[in-house]
């Protein structure tokens, strides 16, 4: 067998695999026993002789179909994960082949030059000053910069790490004094937490900053947040903003915040993870107004620009607060050299990095600017059109109107009742979707990730939610 032979193979498998998600004929998952999946899929034997390929590569593929998660099946509406273009899996494919850990420009001098281009790209997105082509010889100058990670996550942790350098130069070396303060809102990415965790600051230094009955954070309260950490000798290390949260979707009134972070000096980062996509399209760019105010924004690829996993971006107003960020040595790796290009690997928590750009960078290729705007769009305004349906139905609740692609709702009874009902639909597998906890209570989520889902899906879903809950109804089973 062939490397061609067997990619033809798996070409044409996945191929037939999206049409039919597409079309809805196979459902978007089934969840076997783990034993039964290891068993089926005849790991044990193959692990021991080896021999994947040819005829027993085509069986191994279709019976690994049959324990995905289809997101290009239309019933998908759940996690903010993207249904890739198809370009960014040729993209995979390309990466996954050449494997250029591009952090030194040596090491994959294509793929640092495309993440160079796609920061710059998102850079320009957010409004501020994109790198030169010539790095070295401009590095003291302000301009923006960036570098691509393994998820928003890490770039959450990239992003709160150079806050803190830029405020504790030292503490690197000698670590924290103890009076360093997060602000937050309640509602922030558990990532947030973590990276509080990781950087030895402590959970409980977070001081929360109140919200709305949106759950999007109330600038007004700021100076009185700010007085009380000062009154106790305490010092902001940073204060973070969601755009949009992860539960409901909603935008913390970006301007106002980073006016208040800039005339005080407080690093702002924006976690724009799910959101910060809204700054391609004409329509919906206002959420993100004042954006530019901040000291850093996390805005991850593999969410709302069909890229698949992972491939997200910590951007920074001045590049010098990332080029800072990390204070270390590796003789191996850093050292003195004449080289033409650039070296991603002082801004990143990864040393080996994968090719993320070039996975981005084939979406955008391929779909162009306007195109991955529209999907932004669309995605948008199914959740407008969905909310708008929700509301005339006179046995569904829901808690705030969208903002972006996701929606939330519940139907007469407990948390529990709503935790039913999900357990139900997603046992059918013909829809997958989330839930959440919301001002306390626990609500049912659609994230609106898939190009191809309608209203009308949206519609087949409420009809379905509907009958199970009047079976649980007449079963006594609500609670
Ligand atoms: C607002 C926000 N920030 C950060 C993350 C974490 O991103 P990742 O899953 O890429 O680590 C998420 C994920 O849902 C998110 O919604």
């Amino acid at each position: 067998m062939t490397f061609l032979s067997d990619l033809d193979i798996v070409a044409h498998a996945l191929d037939r695999q999206i049409a039919s998600a597409r079309t809805g004929a196979v459902p978007v998952l089934v969840q076997r026993p783990l034993a039964e999946i290891i068993g089926n899929l005849q790991l044990d034997r193959y692990a021991r002789a080896g021999g994947l390929e040819g005829a027993a590569l085509e069986g191994f593929v279709k019976n690994y179909f049959q324990n995905i998660i289809n997101l290009h099946q239309p019933g998908y509406m759940g996690h903010q994960v993207a249904v890739p273009h198809q370009g960014a899996a040729l993209g995979t494919l390309i990466d996954g082949f050449t494997n250029n850990p591009m952090a030194i420009y040596e090491m994959g001098p294509g793929a640092a030059a495309i993440e160079y281009f796609v920061v710059n790209w998102m850079l320009e997105k957010v409004g501020w000053k994109p790198s030169p082509l010539e790095p070295e010889s401009q590095s003291q100058a302000a301009f923006g910069g960036g570098v691509l990670t393994h998820g928003g996550s890490l770039a959450n942790l990239t992003a709160l790490t150079a806050a803190r350098t830029a405020i504790r130069p030292h503490a690197w070396r000698d670590g924290n004094r103890g009076d360093l303060v997060l602000m937050a809102p309640a509602n922030n990415h558990y990532s947030i937490e973590r990276a509080a965790g990781i950087l030895g600051l402590g959970t409980s230094n977070i001081f929360r900053i109140p919200t709305d009955a949106r759950g999007a954070m109330d600038p007004r309260s700021l100076p009185q947040a700010l007085a009380r950490i000062r009154a106790e000798g305490k010092t902001p290390l940073a204060l973070v903003a969601n755009a949009c949260s992860t539960a409901v979707g909603v935008y913390d009134p970006l301007r106002p915040i980073g006016e208040f972070c800039r005339d005080e000096g407080i690093w702002l980062h924006v976690d724009g993870a799910h959101g910060a996509s809204a700054l391609l399209s004409p329509t919906y760019r206002h959420l993100m107004d004042g954006v530019e105010l901040a000291s850093s924004l996390t805005w991850d690829a593999h969410k709302m620009m069909r890229t698949p996993s992972v491939c997200a971006a910590l951007l920074v107003r001045d590049h010098r607060a990332i080029d800072t960020a990390f204070d270390q040595e590796a003789s191996y790796l850093f050292h003195d050299k004449e080289q033409p290009g650039f070296d991603f690997l002082h801004r990143a928590v990864e040393c080996t990095k994968s090719a993320m750009g070039l996975k981005f960078y084939l979406v955008l290729a391929a779909l162009g600017e306007e195109g991955l705007a529209q999907y932004v769009e669309r995605r948008f305004q199914l959740a407008a059109d969905a909310y708008g349906y929700l509301r005339e139905l006179d046995w569904v609740e829901t808690p705030v109107m969208p903002e972006s692609n996701i929606l939330c709702f519940r139907v007469p009874g407990s948390d529990a009742t709503q935790l039913e009902l999900r357990k139900r639909i997603l046992a059918e597998g013909n829809f997958y979707i989330t839930s959440t906890l919301f001002q306390n209570k626990r609500y049912l989520r659609l994230v609106f990730m898939n190009p191809d889902t309608s209203l009308d899906d949206v519609k087949r879903l409420m009809g379905r939610i509907r009958e199970i809950d009047a079976t649980l109804e007449s079963m006594n089973e609500r609670g």
